[in-house]
């Protein structure tokens, strides 16, 4: 029977050996991945991350820790209209709905095509007749439709890692409707959010005229029909809490402590990314130093962010709008022993994030449109039960919707308003110790259960089947 075979997945990145460990740079896809292969066996295949000067056929194959990697080079032209080009200046601000950083490109549109027939040609023929094939993310959208060209028949998933943008976003989009009728090649299409599963829906039926059962997810178009449905992703609980009882995590955490001395630490994580809100982040702790001065000598704000996508023109914008602010409030509040706020430009372990989570009395996740934010269930997962913080939470990260708890876990916020994210931390610096116990036995269970290897044979589970 189709699906009881190996998983190939397939995704523009691959956490190939060397890359493992930098963990708080490479966000939580990898770290997903490499779980999902663990545990049922396969291949994951994707760009190596290097770039040649011509395109090479060459496939590197390696097999560490159980997993079996076989990754692609691009040349430095592709990675340039295919990565940076195409994927992340026109499909990435588009669904994350920032249509006016969004750069419409005709030779990028085709050489992202190119590209992805490329990853068709060198995975075609790793893939055997009975394996389960899961492509991952925006980069790979046309994949399916390049494989089926080849003649495969294996039961084809796809896994949308972002927001899906509302129908009259998308339709910005020169050529948005042969970029979608590509997609419905797949058999089964997830989405992180009910909220992005709807807004396809709706551009399904109301763009491409397609049939739509809304209640069973099914899309009918030009004869195929796929399935649509939403599978939140989550962390993965064990290896995290594996992490969090090493010397790296003690030390972390102590490291923290002792250099905040009496002063509660506020932590944010996040990708040098427009997407993450860092600048309005900035502002909503400004507008919370105006307010209360005085507190200046009891909160620091440490904000980790690794630099991603560096050269992207909108992602160097960014990272120098952010340091201006740092600056900006480090210059009005410091004093000779207190600086507000640690803005520190790189990516820590997973063991060293869990120890910073622990030390932080807050953590502050506040995207201004995100597709999950695992940061956010990172953060709760670290927390000691007896004496936990407060997640602070942008309603518009996939995330809020799982651990809002009806009011009762996170403290959500609105994070275009300094006000909002200003009056928020003030509840949180002051919240007494039973409702912090309260919030996180709301959240703790959602992230605990509802874990990567859950999610991932939710979704295998499902594509094999249907
Ligand atoms: O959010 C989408 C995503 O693919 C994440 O899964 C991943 O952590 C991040 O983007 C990585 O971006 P890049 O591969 O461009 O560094």
């Amino acid at each position: 029977m189709a699906g009881d075979g190996r998983l190939v997945v397939i995704s523009n990145r691959v956490a190939v050996p060397k890359a493992r460990g930098a963990a708080g740079a490479q966000g939580g896809l990898a770290g997903a991945l490499n779980a999902a292969l663990k545990d049922r066996g396969g291949i994951w295949f994707g760009w190596s991350g290097e770039e040649t000067e011509i395109p090479s056929e060459t496939i590197h194959l390696d097999r560490t820790d159980g997993v079996t990697t076989a990754t692609i080079d691009l040349s430095a032209q592709e990675v340039e209209e295919y990565y940076n080009g195409y994927a992340n200046s026109t499909l990435w601000p588009l669904f994350h709905y920032r249509i006016d950083l969004a750069e419409f490109e005709k030779r990028t549109g085709q050489v992202y095509e190119r590209v992805n027939e490329r990853f068709a040609e060198g995975v075609s023929p790793l893939i055997d007749a009975e394996d389960l094939v899961w492509v991952h993310d925006y980069h790979l959208i046309p994949l399916g439709e390049r494989l089926r060209a080849r003649g495969l028949k294996n039961r084809l998933g796809f896994f949308l890692h972002i927001p899906w943008p509302p129908t009259r976003l998308l339709t910005s989009l020169p050529f948005h409707e042969r970029l979608v009728n590509s997609m419905l090649t797949y058999d089964l299409i997830g989405f992180q959010t009910e909220e992005w599963l709807s807004s396809f829906l709706h551009y399904c039926e109301n763009e491409l005229g397609a049939e739509v059962d809304a209640q069973s997810g099914r899309v009918t178009f030009e004869g195929r029909t796929t399935t649509a449905r939403a599978y939140p992703i989550g962390i993965d609980w064990d290896h995290f809490q594996a992490q969090g009882q090493t010397d790296d995590a003690r030390r972390a955490q102590k490291r923290l402590l002792a250099s905040t001395r009496h002063r509660t630490a506020m932590i944010g994580v996040d990708r040098l990314d427009y997407s993450k809100g860092l600048p309005e982040r900035i502002d909503g702790i400004g507008r919370f130093f105006d307010e209360h001065p005085e507190r200046a000598r009891d909160l620091v704000f440490i904000q980790i962010a690794p630099p991603s996508r560096e050269d992207v023109e909108s992602y160097q914008q960014i990272r120098a709008l952010l340091e201006q602010k740092c600056g900006q409030i480090n210059g009005a509040r410091s004093e000779v022993d207190i600086v507000p706020i640690r803005y520190v430009n790189r990516g820590y372990s997973h063991a060293e994030l869990f120890g910073f989570f622990r030390a932080a009395k807050i953590g502050l996740v506040t995207p201004l449109r995100d597709g999950m934010n695992l940061v956010a269930k990172e953060y709760v997962a670290a927390q000691d039960p007896q004496d936990p913080g407060v997640l602070i939470l942008s309603d518009f990260a996939g995330a809020a919707r799982q651990l809002e708890a009806d009011g009762t876990g996170a403290l959500l916020v609105n994070p275009h308003s300094p006000d909002a994210m200003a009056s928020a931390i003030a509840t949180a610096l002051d919240m007494p110790l039973e409702e912090r116990q309260a919030r996180y036995q709301a959240m703790i269970g959602t992230v605990r259960d509802d874990n990567v290897q859950a999610w991932t044979a939710e979704f295998c589970k499902q594509l094999a089947s249907d």
